[in-house]
């Protein structure tokens, strides 16, 4: 295919140089002169493994040229890739001058163009931006149409990560559009993710999060062992030989807040011992804190819910379980009692007269009238109330009956 690379920094130069290795025709545009000069002299401009040469062979082949000029750079493309920084603002904000004045040039362009652009946002842009940015500033019409196709690629290791993509997302409302995009890279090994605009733009912020918090907590674990000599790798490296709960999709799903009888006690253990250690440790410590929040965000999704009957499904703070120590269910449901809700609740494996010790101790504690609430099927709740909480995962039967029995509900369990 004819591509325009717009931008020759670190993802636009590793961008266009894979390309033409790839066997497209790649043109890169720069505002900067001697980024352009480099690359026609078959130079990469900067140091990355491997660019150097890759730069040299495609030049030398014609299936690489760089100009300053955005007319000639997307006079015949097919496809143009935005590669222009997004610096952070002083206030954090996302820095998007570069990406709407190359918008905007592209826009006033597209009149000159026999043929569709498909323009590619290819930096790093908040959910939205395609659409309230980079569309209004192309025109707004038929002439181009805008697909986010968010770069993974690390600097070090860029060339290797392009040729070996860690995960390919193209997302956009037009489909022929995202194809043409995917085929770009259709030789290169592994699974292409079509998704929506947003769901693009959005997965990029999602990995780099991951990747932070990853890097965060290795760190913060390696300061506890180091305080307690013991070895910090050994730790990591044995974390990381659990693929099943550990390095997997486990706990990655958006839900419901976390409770039990583990994960909130050592949580509170690990940081207060860290604490004694004069250890201060801001991403575990503020773990219990985030859970709260997200609990809070539930009940005001449940109080926003009609006054009437509310029927919750679930108590124990997951399902197949009757424990209900630090149930966040508890906590929601002693906050709606609170606030003089009506309830019924159902779970289907807990009966109040066959809890016992610190189970039933704990539930007694917080609602003590627990008992009166408690329904015995599922089906007494349903003809019970005028809406439903979702608030542990239900089995298939109850889905079914949860569906057939019309009733409004809220799901907080699927995010
Ligand atoms: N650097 C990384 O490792 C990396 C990895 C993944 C994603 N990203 C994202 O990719 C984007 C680009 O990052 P980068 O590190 O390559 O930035 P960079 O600053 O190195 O390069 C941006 C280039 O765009 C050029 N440019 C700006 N406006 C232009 C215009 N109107 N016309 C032509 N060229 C123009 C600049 O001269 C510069 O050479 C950012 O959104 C970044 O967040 C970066």
């Amino acid at each position: 295919m004819k591509v325009a690379v717009l931008g020759l920094g670190y993802v636009g130069c590793v961008t266009a140089a894979c390309l033409a290795k790839l066997g497209h025709q790649v043109i890169g545009v720069d505002r900067d002169e001697h980024k352009v000069g480099n690359v026609l002299a078959g130079h990469a401009p900067f140091y990355e493994p491997g660019l150097e040469e890759i730069v040299r062979e495609v030049t030398a082949l014609g299936r690489l040229s760089a100009t300053v000029s955005l007319e000639e750079g997307i006079g015949d493309a097919e496809i143009a890739l935005i590669c222009v920084g997004t610096p952070s603002e002083t206030n954090g904000n996302l820095g998007l001058a570069q990406l709407k004045r190359v918008s905007e040039e592209i826009g006033g362009l597209l009149a000159r163009r026999s043929k569709r652009l498909i323009v590619v946002v290819r930096s790093t842009v908040f959910p939205g931006t395609c659409e309230e940015v980079v569309m209004p500033a192309l025109g707004g019409g038929a002439a181009a149409a805008v697909v986010c196709n968010p770069e993974f690629l690390r600097e070090g290791t860029a060339v290797q990560d392009f040729m070996e993509p860690s995960l390919l997302v193209v997302g956009g409302p037009d489909s022929a559009a995202v194809h043409s995009v995917a085929d770009l890279y259709k030789c290169l090994p592994g699974h292409h993710c079509l998704v929506t605009l947003r769901t693009a733009e959005m997965i990029k912020y999602a990995c780099n999060s991951f990747h932070a918090v990853k890097i965060a907590f290795a760190n913060e674990i390696g300061s506890v062992c180091r305080e307690l000599e013991i070895p910090a790798h050994e730790v990591m490296q044995t974390l990381c030989r659990d693929v099943k709960l550990n390095i997997s999709p486990a706990y990655l799903r958006p839900g419901f807040a976390f409770g039990g009888s583990c994960l909130p006690k050592d949580l509170r253990a690990l940081t207060y011992r860290a604490s004694r250690l004069d250890l201060h440790l801001p991403l575990l410590q503020n773990v219990l804190p985030s859970n709260e929040q997200h609990l809070r965000r539930a009940i005001e999704r449940a109080l926003a819910l009609p006054a009437g009957r509310t029927g919750i499904y679930g108590l124990a703070f997951k399902e197949n379980t009757d424990d209900l120590r630090e149930s966040p269910i508890v906590m929601l449901i002693e906050h709606l009692l609170g606030k003089g809700r009506e309830l019924r609740v159902y779970d289907p494996h807990i009966q109040i007269d066959q809890i016992y010790g610190a189970n039933r101790d704990f539930v007694l504690k917080v609602i003590p009238h627990i008992g009166r609430l408690l329904m015995e099927s599922l089906d007494e709740m349903l003809a019970n109330c005028d809406n439903l909480i979702i608030a542990q995962k239900p089995t298939p039967d109850a889905i079914t009956r949860i569906e057939a029995s019309g009733l409004p509900v809220l799901d907080v369990v699927s995010g």
